[in-house]
């Protein structure tokens, strides 16, 4: 397809470097995506310009960062199609999203309730809901499987609901078997129960357009670092009838309407969820990413990278007889867990590294993952739209160089 990869990269710095004397080939995207300079730039002149804490200050330095803090929240409202900003919450990345839900609607669950996840969770979508089972409340996680090839059991899906289920909360994008999960069929199912839904969309955000209000989800979580973005700034976007009803998460700050040594009045959406202040700088910033991708467009950036897994995986698997990829969803992000042979993943990562290439080895922050595959760990070569079919070549080359050391 017609994609200026070469245009794109020029964007990003940090592409430039040597590692070992060889370039470096970044494939570690679903950890962290590299940062363009527009971004970077900005912040720097945000520091030396425009610092002052938002919300809480007439001089103008203080209303400028405010206004832009607040038009961010706008193009994230505009980028996720949510109905209103006060939808849209500012967080520390997509755990601390999760954990928000999780602790605020928590608190109105019963002992015996159950929380239905998927096999593929990331353990930010496992531990929040178990650390809700305390003081001899016990919260139950239920466990939707998926088959040989990654994509889940919507039939046992359907099955799992029953008058103790409190929340459904699953991921768009396996950070590790790249499925891209029916989430819209998800929701309708848990409505069709009245029951919530949350949606870790960790992954899904700079790969695809993200509609929340065709998904029809009551929640949806992201970080910004994995979307060209800064680190340490995330979103929740909650349906504004979910979140008027939830208490506070955490207390401080413009969170409150009025506080004294009796009791305290909550600030109306979006405020009530941010206690302290916020990495105003950062959530700016995520805002010049957010456009970064839009520039170049959602649908292209999707092409693209579907172009860049399908030719990995095609030369991955027709070279390689003892390579083994886990993840073989027909909707599949471009993401590439594999083991070579019974190499060790971390073997095949420090080798890897030595040529140059970046790749994530290990459990992936999904251990039950992990283990219902039989692994400990697995090798994971992940994809961002700059990104390039050189880069795939020198990937299998390092490979081909490898295999007969480990093998
Ligand atoms: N969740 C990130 C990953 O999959 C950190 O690598």
């Amino acid at each position: 397809m017609n994609f200026d990869v070469e245009r794109y990269r020029n964007d990003f710095p940090g592409l430039n470097r040597s590692i070992y004397g060889r370039p470096l080939t970044y494939l570690d995207n679903t950890a962290t995506s590299q940062t363009p300079k527009c971004v970077v730039d900005a912040i720097e002149a945000m520091y030396y310009n425009s610092k002052a804490n938002v919300h809480r200050g007439v001089h103008t330095l203080s209303q400028e960062m405010t206004m832009l803090q607040e038009a961010a929240r706008e193009r994230v409202r505009r980028f996720i199609n949510a109905y209103s900003t006060e939808e849209i919450i500012f967080t520390r990345g997509t755990t601390e999203s999760i954990n928000l839900v999780a602790a605020s609607m928590g608190r109105g669950f019963r002992d015996g309730d159950e929380v239905i996840v998927s096999v593929m969770e990331h353990h930010s979508n496992i531990v929040p809901w178990q650390l809700l089972s305390l003081n001899g409340r016990n919260i139950t996680l239920r466990v939707i499987p998926m088959d040989e090839r990654g994509v889940l059991d919507m039939d046992a899906y359907r099955t799992m609901f029953n008058e103790h289920t409190a929340m459904v909360s699953v991921t768009h994008v396996s950070n590790v078997l790249g499925t891209i999960n029916p989430v819209k069929e998800i929701a309708a199912e848990a409505h069709r129960h009245g029951v919530p839904v949350l949606i870790d969309g960790a992954q899904a955000v700079s790969h695809r357009r993200v509609d929340v209000s065709d998904i029809d989800c009551d929640f949806y979580a992201f970080s910004a670092h994995k979307m060209y973005g800064p680190t340490g700034v995330g979103v929740l976007y909650g349906k504004k009838s979910m979140l008027e009803k939830m208490p506070p998460y955490q207390g401080g700050g413009e969170m409150i309407a009025h506080v004294s040594f009796d009791r305290t009045t909550y600030a109306d959406l979006p405020f009530k969820f941010e206690a302290g202040t916020p990495d105003f700088i950062g959530i700016a910033a995520m805002h010049k990413a957010i456009d970064y991708m839009e520039s170049i467009g959602m649908e292209r950036i999707e092409r693209y990278e579907k172009e860049i897994l399908d030719y990995a995986t095609g030369r991955m698997e027709s070279e390689f007889p003892s390579l083994r990829i886990y993840g073989k969803a027909p909707e599949k992000d471009a993401i590439v867990s594999f083991m070579l042979g019974d190499a060790h993943p971390y073997d095949v990562g420090l080798l890897l590294d030595k040529q140059g290439i970046a790749v994530r080895t290990g459990h992936h922050c999904a251990q039950p993952l992990l283990e219902s595959l039989g692994l400990e760990g697995v090798v994971r070569a992940s994809f961002a739209l700059y990104n390039t079919h050189e880069e795939v070549d020198r990937f299998i080359a390092a490979l081909h160089r490898i295999e007969p050391m480990l093998l």
